[in-house]
């Protein structure tokens, strides 16, 4: 038939960042194969994987995902994946302090340091142990709303907000 569709492809480089053990490597995991593996290893350098994710309008966007090492002795490699980022999400596990500490270090790393376009994404991630909850949505949300960045919540136990978090970066690509 003659209709006309209006479709594109993007291809966008996105970097996760963050301490060691909030659930970076898990978030992917769940994102691009549907998994959760509760005896997830440290990540080792990086890790690099692709996913496609088709949106309402025709438009698919491929994410190619660098999943950083949270650990310190890994921390100055971070620059060869963040540089020339289009996206970073940084994450903090909500039962954790320290990680959202380490989260706010990220983001001034950024700030200094990335792409000045960069879209920022602020995750607090294993919302499904809340009942041992340390940061509050409350203080997350107006970090996020201060540093130019959106939030949300994710559970890459339960799966709760993870497709959202991708839907919601590839809404805000030029
Ligand atoms: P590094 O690779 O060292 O930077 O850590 P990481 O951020 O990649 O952490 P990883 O994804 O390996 O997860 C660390 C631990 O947290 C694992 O034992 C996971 O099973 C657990 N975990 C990850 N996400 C969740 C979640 O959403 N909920 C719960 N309850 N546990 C999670
Ligand atoms: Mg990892």
């Amino acid at each position: 038939n003659s209709m006309v569709t209006d479709s594109k492809n993007l291809r966008v480089k996105l970097v996760l960042l963050g301490d060691s053990g909030v659930g970076k490597s898990c978030i992917v995991l769940r994102f691009v194969r549907g998994q959760f593996d509760p005896t997830s290893k440290v990540t080792v350098g990086a890790s690099f994987l692709s996913q496609t994710l088709a949106l309402q309008d025709s438009t698919t966007v491929k994410f190619e995902i660098w999943d950083t090492a949270g650990q310190e002795r890994y921390a100055a490699l971070a620059p060869l994946y963040y540089r020339g980022a289009a996206v970073a999400v940084v994450v903090y596990d909500i039962t954790s302090p320290e990680s959202f500490v380490k989260a706010k270090y990220w983001v001034k790393e950024l700030q200094k340091h990335a792409s000045p376009d960069i879209i920022m994404a602020l995750v607090g991630n294993k919302a499904d142990l809340h009942e041992n909850r340390s940061v509050s949505v409350q203080d997350a949300q107006d970090y996020a709303e201060k540093n130019g960045m959106f939030f949300i919540e994710t559970s890459a136990k339960t799966a709760n907000n993870i497709n959202q978090l991708f839907e919601e970066i590839a809404k805000r690509l030029p």
